[in-house]
């Protein structure tokens, strides 16, 4: 199937010799994700291709889309027993309620943001919800073991998910896991005891093309070989990778490690991203 490619700017290429005017060819096997590291966008930065407002860090009225983002994971000013659905979260959890013609609908992204507040969802947040929601703890906790991706306890301040499913599989990716296991020397869902890393098996993670995918935070490290784990590690340790700190520091960090390991995706560069999350 051949593509009609509009013209424009010069895209995966130089004009061709003696081109007069705006050329546009096409893209190396028509994928419109993050190649950059292929060389099918060379000049173009992540950002130019992501964009950076869509995902990670999103302003506490809630930003764009759904109104509630999940951040599933410690940030460096969260606390695990901090106040539910005040302030600012007040505002948000009866926005996301006032969807609804039924306020019982709104538990999903409830959860989500008692997970975001916390980094978890505990039982006391579980009973909040239902209090809220005019529904009984028993059927939120259901709900909220259902899905594997509420955590019911505490993680570190960076969740690395590898995905295990069947692309990444193909691709190494119990080899991956296996990687940062023994690199930070901890179990699988167990926090590392400097609070910073919790290593966690997952299912597909939509990034299939990409093997093998691995989410830390909200940012997607694509094409993960288990080469490159230490320098990951290393990054986000050095806080080169810190786009969800809570200082606002480091926000979506574009730039490659040298050697080129990790190749990431997902949260956007830095510009522009709000720094009032936290
Ligand atoms: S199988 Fe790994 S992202 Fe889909």
């Amino acid at each position: 199937m051949s593509a009609e490619l509009p013209t424009g700017e010069v895209i995966g290429g130089a004009p061709a010799a003696g081109a007069t005017g705006p050329t546009r060819t096409p893209l190396v096997g028509g994928n419109p994700g993050w190649a950059g590291e292929r060389g099918d966008f060379s000049h173009l930065s992540e950002a130019d291709i992501r964009g950076d407002s869509y995902v990670g860090r999103r302003p506490l009225d809630g930003g764009v889309g759904g109104a509630v983002c999940s951040m599933p994971y410690q940030l460096a000013a969260k606390e695990p027993d901090a106040p539910l659905f005040e302030g600012p979260y007040a505002e948000r959890a009866e926005k996301i309620i006032a969807r609804y013609p039924d306020k019982r609908g709104a538990l999903l992204p409830l959860l989500n943001l008692a997970e975001e507040v916390r980094g978890y969802v505990g039982p006391d947040a579980m009973a909040r919800v239902a209090e809220i929601l005019g529904l009984s703890p028993a059927y939120v906790r259901g709900v909220a073991t259902f899905y594997t991706m509420y955590n019911r306890q505490p993680v570190g301040r960076y969740l690395v998910q590898v995905c295990t499913n069947v692309a990444c599989n193909l691709c190494g990716g119990d080899e991956v896991l296996q990687a940062f296991l023994e690199h930070l020397d901890v179990e699988p869902g167990v926090t590392t005891p400097d609070g910073n890393f919790t290593v966690m098996e997952v299912e597909c993670l939509g990034a299939c093309g990409f093997p093998v995918a691995v989410q830390i935070n909200s940012r997607y490290f694509e094409n993960v070989t288990p080469e490159d784990v230490p320098a990951i590690v290393a990054g986000l340790v050095a806080g080169e990778d810190s786009s969800d700190a809570a200082d606002g520091s480091g926000a979506g960090a574009g730039a490659s490690t040298a050697g080129g390991a990790p190749r990431r995706a997902g949260a956007g560069s830095s510009s522009g991203a709000p720094a009032d999350e936290a």
